[in-house]
């Protein structure tokens, strides 16, 4: 059913560097989140103090109940197999083929026979379309295919939480479509709770229930994936919209004279996209014959109403 995770209060610094504080979200159980936010704000230290790879200097985080931010490097060690995690980088062994690569959370964690193992490997293999490339060194293959080895070793312990760091990067457009296609369908089957960062807009528009923005040290938004799909608040617009009017800028952010500046060019009614009936993009389905877990139905409605309630918005703005 997958469990869920209640972050409070978190705050992280590395010396005198903030890198985000005070940031509180509730990643529920079984849905699946995205994570936004410019490069370098924080999203890959985020998921790695989530797995208690690194500490955080206040906050808590309670998963199934515990708090972790308390727990010894032993427990810890226990916790971490409710995770599947794909770090931004891969993360594979050099030395090992993929196949190995992929078995090894499996015989690290796991007494089951090399039987069982290796038709566990084999069956992620095949779901990230690998099959065929089990005795590959890590450096004899593309990087799309090494996203997909570590996927492939996020999946094999049938992991409760799911934390995968930018599954897309490096992917061609074919397989970003497929791995979101993946993705939503995993979550049907498995429940798990899933918690991706991305950084494609259009992948994080149409896959997740929740979708949350870093920015500035803080935690802009989290919430339902329509509520900022909607959204006024010009980071989240300019972020979801992908565009160069506003607050962020090319390194990560602007100083106000610039936004400022910018604004004026743009003229009186600045806004590039005026407030009317938002694109509220449609959910990407699981694939046809997986069933859909029951909370499908209470999202379908609370998104309906919310756009409802958006385009009643647009002609009273219109009018
Ligand atoms: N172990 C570490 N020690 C010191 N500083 C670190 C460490 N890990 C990350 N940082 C710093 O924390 C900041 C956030 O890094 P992080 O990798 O989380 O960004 P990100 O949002 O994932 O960026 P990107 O989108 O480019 O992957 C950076 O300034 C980075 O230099
Ligand atoms: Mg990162």
């Amino acid at each position: 059913m997958g469990v869920e995770i209640g972050v409070e209060g978190l705050t992280k610094s590395f010396g005198h560097q903030v890198i985000w504080q005070d940031v509180s979200l509730t990643l529920p159980a079984g849905e699946v989140s995205v994570m936004l936010g410019p490069s370098g704000t924080g999203k890959s230290v985020f998921l790695k103090t989530l797995v208690g790879l690194l500490k955080p200097d206040r906050g808590s985080i309670r998963i199934a109940g515990t708090d972790i931010t308390a727990l010894r490097e032993h427990d810890l060690y226990e916790v971490r197999k409710l995770f599947g995690v794909l770090f931004q980088d891969g993360a594979l062994f050099g030395s090992m083929n993929l196949y190995d690569n992929i078995a090894f959370p499996l015989r690290e964690h796991t007494r089951r026979p090399e039987s069982e193992i290796r038709r566990t490997v084999l069956e992620k293999m095949d779901m990230v379309g690998l099959i065929g490339a089990e005795d590959k060194l890590p450096g004899e293959i593309s990087g799309g295919m090494r996203k997909r080895a570590g996927l492939a070793r996020a999946l094999v312990l049938d992991p409760e939480i799911i934390l995968f760091d930018e599954p897309d990067s490096g992917l061609d457009p074919v397989r970003v479509a497929y791995l979101n296609q993946l993705i939503v369908d995993l979550n049907a089957q498995i429940d798990a709770t899933f918690l991706i960062v991305t950084h494609d807009i259009a992948s994080a528009r149409q896959v997740p229930d929740n979708i949350g923005l870093l920015f500035r040290r803080e935690l802009v938004m989290f919430g339902p994936r329509e509520k900022l799909l909607t959204s006024e608040e010009p980071v989240v617009r300019q972020f979801l919209g992908g565009r160069m009017q506003g607050p962020i800028g090319m390194a990560e952010e602007k100083d106000a004279a610039q936004v400022e500046q910018e604004l004026a060019q743009l003229g009186a009614d600045a806004d590039p996209a005026p407030p009317g009936v938002p694109d509220l993009t449609p959910r990407l389905l699981p694939t046809a014959g997986i069933t859909r877990p029951p909370r499908w139905e209470a999202i379908a409605d609370r998104e309906s109403l919310r756009q409802v309630r958006a385009s009643i918005r647009g002609k009273a703005a219109g009018s």
